[in-house]
């Protein structure tokens, strides 16, 4: 959680460091602010709420200046308000820090920052680290830091400006994600790479415990002993005008648009001249994959509803067992998994807290980690064995869904990929699920075109107090998908449900005209699932049915239908998801949200 921008270079500081924030206020929105150094004069300006608010402050300030850094916030100590907004400086003003991550140490720090007379002027843990680089520095701002991070407990992503360095920034990593772009005369620091994907494609990540100083000709990164350490750049291939609206009203709009090409471009380039399918990424032998005997699957929110529809194409397709575990509770109750084991770690950012301990503690139980991932260079990334990415470009508004889409069709492609290497599907029956699975991004374009139902029905829903969602199989992941994101988007009570699970309890909830939306399209399990609309119905429910275009068996139990082109049952999770999306956002507008940025969330959680 938290953006961060450092820029030195050549253009106005203030601009650059404001439009890196715009991108990488996904991260969180609870404050902005930035610290501006021009010759010796160090200025801050910082204000709580969204990046709106601090454009405001700036319309009528004069920040002159080429070296800047900024900061965009999730509040962790202290509330949202302007005394609590990054930057945070000494007790000169000299020093300026702006913070990503939780300093664990800190009440133990601040206390003896109180006996040395420090005056405290916020109830964040990121001041005490101002007052630290204020005691420690004597003209050399890098060994500051690295003695200051010595110090600290926790994880932290630091940067940091002293009024009497004029050309340097430093930039400090322990847990959390932070990225060099390096430029022609310039060069920045940032959360990811969006934040100067404008300015730059070359970009370095930072380790563990590095420090990197930033100036204008060039970048140095070191250990906390301040020995030089070497890196690999890389190339970043993000489209930037993926990371703008471009006429939509809102991200998610836009990104819901994006999804046949996130489908297409994830699919594309693995299959072999003979349409078998090569799966380089994951890194294994043949004969490795045929030894798995388990795969374990772990993840947060809408990856972890990918990974159980990924769930159901491994088992399906190849005979193997597949447990699909919350990330957050994974390492906490011993689970059962060793070197035969494949853990699959589903992650959009790339940086999510629960996921990234997750799979370390599987890596010490030696089992063989793939990510799936949207984010080149992000930690998870780096920290598993392996890592298959997820093609769907940046996706922006805080409601995942093109990654999610991108999630879904890699692991039908892993799905496959397992069972042709072990043997359990034959080459024709691979190719003609390759064959279908291609199909699908014509679908989708098709389904999105034809969405004005749902936008309808969505502002008929805008005062309802509770909605259930219901399926089964694969039905059952996107029921969940559903309400997570009619929750988070809408703040409208939300459940999804095994269809056939409702009879046990969840049935209780409903009342004269309760919305119960049902995922229903054509599958075996369809003559159940008609039963399950009928005993809601029965119940006073308004049904929301989701079916197949054509089939009007649901028609005598639905008040709504969705209708969605026909494919194979086993990949319908690839459209039913697409009205779920547009629904949500469509009530969140209709009840006058912000579609992009929900209360309380951010996108990329990278606290425990
Ligand atoms: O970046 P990740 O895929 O690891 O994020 C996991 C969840 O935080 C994320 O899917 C979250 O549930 C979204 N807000 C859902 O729209």
């Amino acid at each position: 959680m938290c953006g961060i921008v450092g820029y030195v270079g050549e253009q106005s500081a203030v601009d650059v460091v404001v439009a890196g924030l715009r991108r990488l206020e996904y991260r969180g929105y609870d404050s902005a602010g930035v610290a501006i150094l021009d010759g010796t004069t160090l200025q801050v300006e910082r204000k709580a709420g969204k990046l709106a608010n601090l454009d405001e402050v700036l319309a009528n300030r004069s920040l002159p200046g080429t070296l800047g850094i900024g900061h965009t916030r999730w509040a962790t100590h202290g509330p949202p308000n302007d005394a609590n907004a990054h930057p945070h400086v000494d007790c000169a003003g000299a020093v300026a820090v702006v913070h990503n991550g939780t300093i664990e140490n800190f009440e133990e720090l601040v206390a003896g920052l109180g006996e040395r007379g420090h005056a405290r002027r916020s109830d964040t843990d990121t001041e005490a680290v101002a007052h630290l680089v204020e005691e420690c520095y004597d003209g050399d701002l890098a060994a500051a830091v690295r003695t200051v991070c010595k110090q600290l407990e926790g994880s932290f992503v630091l940067v940091v400006a002293h009024r009497d360095e004029p050309g340097l920034i430093v930039a400090a990593r322990r847990n959390l994600p932070l990225v060099i772009g390096l430029g022609d005369g310039e060069n920045f620091v940032g959360s990811d790479v969006t934040a100067f994907i404008a300015h730059t494609r070359t970009a370095r990540a930072v380790e563990q415990d590095q420090v990197v100083e930033v100036r204008r000709t060039g970048v140095q990164v070191t250990d906390l002993d301040g020995v030089v350490v070497e890196g690999e750049t890389y190339h970043v291939d993000w489209d930037t005008d993926a990371a703008e609206k471009g006429g939509y009203e809102f991200f998610m709009l836009k990104e819901i648009q994006e999804q046949p090409d996130a489908v297409r471009d994830t699919l594309g380039g693995r299959l072999t001249p003979e349409g078998l399918l090569h799966l380089d990424e994951l890194a294994m032998s043949d004969q490795d994959i045929r030894g798995i005997d388990q795969v374990v699957i772990i993840a947060c929110g809408s990856s972890y509803h990918s990974g159980l529809v990924g769930k159901y194409a491994i088992e399906r397709w190849c005979r193997l067992p597949v447990h699909v575990e919350m990330a957050s509770e994974f390492r906490y109750r011993d689970p059962v998994v060793g070197r035969s084991t494949l853990v699959i770690a589903i992650s959009q950012s790339g940086e999510t807290a629960d996921t990234l301990e997750a799979l370390r503690h599987a890596r010490e139980q030696r089992a063989w980690v793939l990510a799936v991932t949207n984010t080149i260079g992000s930690t998870i990334s780096r920290e598993s064995d392996a890592a298959l990415y997820t093609r769907a470009g940046p996706e922006v508004a805080v409601a995942s869904t093109k990654a999610v889409m991108a999630q879904l069709a890699a692991m039908y492609v892993v799905g496959l990929y397992l069972a042709q290497v072990r043997g359990t599907r034959d080459a024709d029956e691979v190719r003609a699920h390759m064959h279908d699975l291609q199909e699908i991004p014509d679908l989708i374009t098709e389904l999105i075109g034809r969405m004005e139902p749902v936008r309808e029905l969505a502002r008929s829903l805008k005062d309802a107090q509770r909605v259930l969602f219901l399926g089964r199989h694969v039905g059952y992941p996107m029921a969940l998908e559903g309400a997570l994101k009619l929750k988070e988007l809408a703040y409208i009570s939300a459940e999804g449900f095994p269809a056939g699970e409702i009879k046990h309890g969840p049935i209780a909830l409903i009342e004269q005209g309760t919305p119960v939306v049902i995922l229903a399209p054509r599958h075996a399990l369809q003559a159940k699932l008609i039963n399950n609309i009928q005993e809601v119905r029965a119940r006073g429910a308004r049904t929301i049915v989701v079916a197949t275009d054509g089939d009007d068996s649901v028609l005598p139990y639905a008040d709504d239908v969705i209708w969605i082109p026909d494919t194979k049952s086993l990949l319908t999770p690839l459209l039913t998801i697409v009205p779920m999306q547009v629904l949500s956002a469509e009530v969140a507008a209709a009840r006058g949200l912000d579609v992009d940025q929900p209360r309380n969330l951010a996108k990329s959680v990278t606290v425990e």
